[in-house]
C-alpha cells in the first residue's frame, strides 16, 4: 500500500507566495507530509501490563515508535524488556492494555498477528532453526511454490534468486544459502534474521540482545544492518544491555525498571548520564 499524503499546512510559515509555472496555485508555505511520519507513530503502546502469577512484569508501560525510528530499549536484568517485546510479538499476550498501529487498535495475540501488521522479532535463542538450511530458516512457513496439486514444490530457485542480493547488499557470504544454520557465525545468523525481516518487507523489526557474545567485527556487521533497516524506512526496537551499542544507533532510548518506563529521551549526551545514573541506581534491584 502506498503512503496516504497529505496536504498538511505547517506551524510557523514563511510568508505565502504563489508557486511558479505548473504548480501556481498553490502556496509555497504548503508542504507534503507523511501523516504517518509527522503525527501518528508506527506503533503506540498504552498501558501494557503483563502478570507471570504474582510476578508483575510489565506494570503500565507506554511506548511509541516512529516509521523508520531506531528505539533502544534498555534496563537492567528482569526489567521487563523481554517480556513486553514477547507482548508485542504475541508470544507472550500482554495481561492488559491496547497497542495501536499506525493509530488504530489493533489485537496481537499471535506472532501471526504480529507478522500479519510487519512486526518480525529476531530473537537471540530462537530466532532460528539449526538442523534448516539458510534459505529455509529465512522463508520458514512462508516457502514459495511451484506447480500444482500433487506436483506442487518449494521453488528454490526462487528464493535463492530472492534472497541472494540482499546477502550481497548486506555483506554477508552467499557460498553460505547451502549450509545450515547452526554452521553460520553469530554475526551471520542475525543477517539470516534481518535479511528475513527486510524480505518481507517488515515495518519494524525488533532485536533483543542481538550483539551478545559476538565478536568485534560480527557486533560491527550487526549494528551496520540496523542503519541498513532504518535506510528502508523500517523502524527498529533495539534491546540490548550494552550501551555503547544502542548509544552508536538508536534515535531514542528508554529505560525499563521494575516492569515501568522510567525513561524516554532521544539519544544525546546529556541523556547517556541519565541513564547511566538510572541503571546504576536501579541495579540489583531484583
Ligand atoms: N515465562 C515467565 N514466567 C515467569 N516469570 C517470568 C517469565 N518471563 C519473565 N519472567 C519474569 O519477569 C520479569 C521480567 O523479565 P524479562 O522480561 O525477561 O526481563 P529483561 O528482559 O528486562 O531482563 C523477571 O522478574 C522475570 O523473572
Ligand atoms: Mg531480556
Amino acid at each position: 500500500m502506498l503512503p496516504r499524503l497529505f496536504f498538511v499546512q505547517t506551524e510557523r510559515q514563511p510568508p505565502s507566495r504563489d508557486l511558479p509555472g505548473p504548480f501556481a496555485g498553490f502556496k509555497k508555505d504548503w508542504r507534503w507530509i507523511r501523516m504517518s511520519v509527522d503525527s501518528v507513530p508506527l506503533l503506540r503502546m498504552e498501558d501494557i501490563h503483563k502478570w507471570f502469577g504474582k510476578v508483575h512484569a510489565v506494570a503500565g508501560v507506554d511506548l511509541s515508535i516512529d516509521e523508520g525510528e531506531i528505539v533502544g530499549l534498555v534496563g537492567n536484568n528482569g526489567a521487563g524488556k523481554s517480556t513486553l517485546i514477547k507482548a508485542l510479538v504475541g508470544v507472550q499476550p500482554k495481561s492488559r492494555g491496547t497497542f495501536y498501529w499506525k493509530g488504530e487498535e489493533v489485537n496481537i495475540n499471535s506472532i501471526k498477528d504480529s507478522r500479519a501488521l510487519g512486526i518480525e522479532a529476531v530473537y537471540q535463542d530462537q530466532a532460528l532453526v539449526d538442523s534448516l538450511g539458510v534459505i529455509k530458516n529465512i522463508y520458514y512457513g512462508r516457502e514459495p511454490v511451484k506447480g500444482f496439486g500433487p506436483l506442487k514444490t518449494v521453488d528454490f530457485e526462487k528464493m535463492k534468486k530472492e534472497v541472494r542480493p540482499l546477502f550481497q547488499e548486506l555483506g554477508l557470504d552467499v557460498a553460505s544459502l547451502d549450509q545450515e544454520v547452526r554452521f553460520c557465525s553469530g554475526g551471520e545468523r542475525q543477517g539470516v534474521a534481518i535479511v528475513r525481516a527486510m524480505l518481507f518487507r517488515a515495518k519494524m523489526v525488533i532485536l533483543d540482545e542481538p550483539t551478545t557474545a559476538l565478536s568485534v567485527p560480527a557486533i560491527k556487521r550487526v549494528l551496520d544492518f540496523i542503519e541498513a533497516l532504518k535506510g528502508e524506512g523500517i523502524s527498529v526496537v533495539l534491546i540490548s544491555h550494552n550501551l555503547e551499542h544502542v548509544y552508536q544507533v538508536a534515535d531514542r532510548i528508554a529505560v525499563m525498571s521494575h516492569g515501568e518506563k522510567v525513561l524516554d529521551e532521544n539519544t544525546d549526551e546529556h541523556v547517556k548520564e541519565d541513564i547511566e545514573q538510572v541503571l546504576h541506581e536501579t541495579a540489583g534491584a531484583i
